[in-house]
């Protein structure tokens, strides 16, 4: 079947949080982590005929989803989990809140590495949680952990680290002796672990194989939490379904304790989508990766050629590439850009201001525009126009 990843979709009127940022401007929106494609058609159609019955009460998880989500982490991740062990959450950025509030007491710390997906800064904070963090280290190949750092900062009253893999933004796949090497450290301090694997389905590198923390044995399964949902690969995350695994009781009791009263199961809508996804949308996901991954291309040759003095380095997975706009100079990077029709996260954000983060989540001419509009802007260095007549073909 071919999918129609390069027509351009108009979400104008569906309260787009991407596109209404820039609502009634020519910017194109190149930052919340979501996509511009239709999700798979599988997708849609179960969508369609859930809304169909027209009955839309309180809704719990049923045994159709449930055996789709234990089916898929067993074939796609080699991950056999238990139905009792799902915990499902409207959300991950509130799974990230109730992590933090879950173990542990006010005061105590939560650990993570630096640039990362906001939440990860925020949750432990709104939390009452002391927020520990180390930036992550270029070893020349890669973005790695850096382990003696993270042993200077841990501390007695340290709880929980929060690993986001893959690492939004700089797109790492953490190798098994990463990984294994986390899971001692976790293991010496007594931190949970909380894996946020949101991206796992999207990996990009065909050399990388994701790989579930908590498949790592069982010492490493009884302190993990991870977090899932199929969201981001699908392109469904206003469905709000996502779900936690954790196998062990008392750490799934005291999560769900500080879950309790605060956050809402899914939606009828939200399961349906799940369901679908992960039953049906492997045949999309596999065409959606080659997209993604051929925009990845066009992106770093683009750049290399055309704005060298932004420096971008190799990443393995996601659509969110990373981008080290340092070397421009500017005050206030994303604003430069932004003024120049680009709409782009800004690092700072994630811990690095000289970063910004680019979502090539889109079809290629809209990628290609943005790119365009990026280098003229480099060229110029403020003071043209954007070209208006983007809004009309978008
Ligand atoms: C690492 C990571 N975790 C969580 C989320 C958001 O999850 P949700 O939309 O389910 O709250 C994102 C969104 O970009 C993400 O990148």
């Amino acid at each position: 079947m071919v999918y129609q990843f390069d027509t351009s979709i108009n979400r104008a009127g569906t309260g787009s949080l991407k596109w209404d940022k820039y609502k009634n401007t020519s910017v194109l929106p190149l930052w919340v982590a979501d996509m511009d494609f239709v999700s798979a058609p599988e997708i849609v159609s179960a969508l369609h005929e859930r809304v169909s019955h027209g009955v839309f009460g309180y809704t719990i998880p049923y045994e159709g989803v449930i055996h789709q989500v234990l089916a898929y982490l067993q074939r796609i991740h080699g991950y056999s989990a238990k139905a009792e062990w799902l915990v499902w959450l409207p959300g991950l950025v509130p799974g990230l809140n109730v992590a933090s509030a879950a173990f542990g007491s006010a005061g105590d710390a939560v650990m993570t590495a630096t640039p990362v997906y906001p939440p990860f800064l925020t949750a432990p904070k709104n939390q009452d949680r002391e927020l520990l963090t180390n930036a992550l280290v270029w070893d020349g190949e890669r973005y790695t952990f850096d382990w003696s750092a993270m042993e200077s900062t841990v501390t007695k009253r340290t709880r929980m680290f929060i690993l986001c893999n893959p690492h939004n933004p700089v797109g790492r796949v953490y190798t098994e002796t990463e990984l294994r090497q986390l899971a001692d450290f976790c293991e010496r301090h007594d931190l949970v672990l909380c894996s946020d694997e949101i991206h796992c389905d999207l990996i990009l590198d065909t050399t990388a194989k994701h790989i579930c923390t908590a498949t790592l044995g069982e010492n490493v399964a009884k302190r993990t939490v991870t977090l899932m949902a199929p969201s981001k690969t699908y392109n469904i995350p206003g469905l709000s379904c996502s779900f936690a695994v954790i196998e062990d009781a008392a750490l799934r009791n005291a999560f769900k304790r500080a879950a309790n009263g605060f956050i809402t199961e899914v939606n009828a809508l939200g399961y349906a989508g799940c369901e679908a996804a992960y039953q049906f949308g492997e045949p999309w996901r596999q065409a959606l990766v080659d997209y993604l991954r051929s925009n990845c291309d066009y992106l770093y040759t683009y750049i290399r050629e055309q704005i060298p003095q932004i420096k971008i380095r190799p990443m393995q997975a996601t659509y969110l590439a990373w981008l080290d706009v340092s070397g421009l100079q500017l005050q206030e990077p994303a604003k430069f850009f932004e003024e120049h029709g680009v709409g782009l996260s800004d690092g700072a954000y994630f811990g690095d201001p000289r970063h910004l983060r680019l979502n090539f989540g889109c079809p290629r001419s809209m990628l290609q525009t943005a790119l365009e509009r990026m280098a003229k802007a480099v060229r110029g260095r403020g003071g043209e126009e954007v070209d208006s007549r983007i809004v009309d073909s978008r």
